[in-house]
C-alpha cells in the first residue's frame, strides 16, 4: 500500500516553448504523487503525454508552477544540481532503450552507478549481476545491445533505470515499440515492481492492459489535466 507522503508534487505547472507563435506544451498541471504510488498517464496523441513526464522526471524545466521532488522545491535548482537529483533519485525508461551499443549489458546497468560513485566497482558489479538476474536476463548480463532481442534490451534498460535504488521510475510508453510477447513481459516486470516491491512508478501508455493494473490514470488532454484529477490532487 502507498503512504500517504507525496514524492513528486506540482502546482499549477505550466510549460510554454517561446517562439513567434507560443507552443503550450501543458498547462496548470497540479498534480501529487504518494511514495509506492503506480500511475499511469493516458491521452491523445499530442495531448502533453511526454512533455508531463519530462517535466517530473526533470529533464524540462516548468516556465511556471512549482514541482516538489522528495518534500524539495526544485524551482531554484541549476542544471548540475537537477542533473545530480536525476541521477540520485530518478530512474528512466523511454520508448526506445538508448543503451550504449558499444558496451555490454553489465555495463551499461553500471554507468549510472559509476556516476553516482557509492559503490565500489565489486559491489556495482555484483548489483547490476543480480538486477540483470532478477529481469530474467542471467546468462545475458555479457551480451551487447545488438545481441538482444527488443524486450531483452528493454529489461536491460529497466535494469539501467533502477541502478542507483530511485526513489520514482518514470517510464514513457515502455511497451510502445515491442512485439506483444515482449510487452506483456515488460508489463508484468512493471506490474511486479509497482506491486510486489512497492516502487513509485509514472508511466505513460496507450495499453489498457497496462493501464488497468495501476492504483491511478491520470489523463491529459490539450495539455490540461482532465477535472477529475485536477479534483484529486487538491485532496
Ligand atoms: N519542440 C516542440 N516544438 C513545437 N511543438 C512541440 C514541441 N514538442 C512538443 N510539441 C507539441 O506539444 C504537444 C505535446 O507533445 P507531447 O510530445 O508531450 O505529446 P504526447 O501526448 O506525448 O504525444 P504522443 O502520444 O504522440 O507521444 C504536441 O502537440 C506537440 O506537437
Ligand atoms: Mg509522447
Amino acid at each position: 500500500m502507498a503512504d500517504a507522503t507525496p514524492v513528486l508534487r506540482t502546482r499549477g505547472m505550466t510549460r510554454v516553448l517561446p517562439g513567434e507563435v507560443p507552443v503550450t506544451l501543458v498547462e496548470d498541471i497540479s498534480l501529487s504523487i504518494r511514495q509506492g504510488e503506480f500511475a499511469v498517464i493516458m491521452g491523445p496523441s499530442g495531448s502533453g503525454k511526454s512533455s508531463l513526464l519530462y517535466l517530473l522526471g526533470l529533464l524540462d524545466r516548468p516556465t511556471s508552477g512549482q514541482l516538489w521532488l522528495d518534500g524539495e522545491d526544485t524551482s531554484g535548482f541549476d542544471e548540475d544540481r537537477l542533473a545530480s537529483i536525476r541521477l540520485e533519485k530518478l530512474g528512466f525508461v523511454f520508448q526506445f532503450h538508448f543503451l550504449l551499443a558499444e558496451f555490454s549489458a553489465m555495463d551499461n546497468v553500471m554507468l549510472p552507478m559509476r556516476k553516482l560513485g557509492r559503490l565500489t566497482e565489486a559491489q556495482q558489479r555484483d548489483r547490476a549481476h543480480g538486477l540483470l538476474a532478477d529481469l530474467g536476463l542471467d546468462g545475458h548480463q555479457h551480451k551487447r545491445p545488438g545481441q538482444m532481442s527488443g524486450g531483452q534490451r528493454q529489461r536491460v534498460a529497466i535494469a539501467r533505470a533502477l541502478a542507483n535504488d530511485p526513489l520514482v521510475i518514470l517510464a514513457d510508453e515502455p511497451t510502445g515499440a515491442l512485439d506483444t510477447k515482449s510487452s506483456i513481459v515488460v508489463r508484468e516486470i512493471l506490474h511486479d515492481l509497482a506491486h510486489r516491491q512497492n516502487r513509485t512508478i509514472i508511466a505513460v501508455t496507450h495499453d489498457p492492459d497496462f493501464a488497468s493494473a495501476a492504483d491511478r490514470q491520470i489523463h491529459i488532454v490539450d495539455g490540461r489535466l482532465t477535472d477529475n484529477d485536477a479534483w484529486r490532487a487538491e485532496h
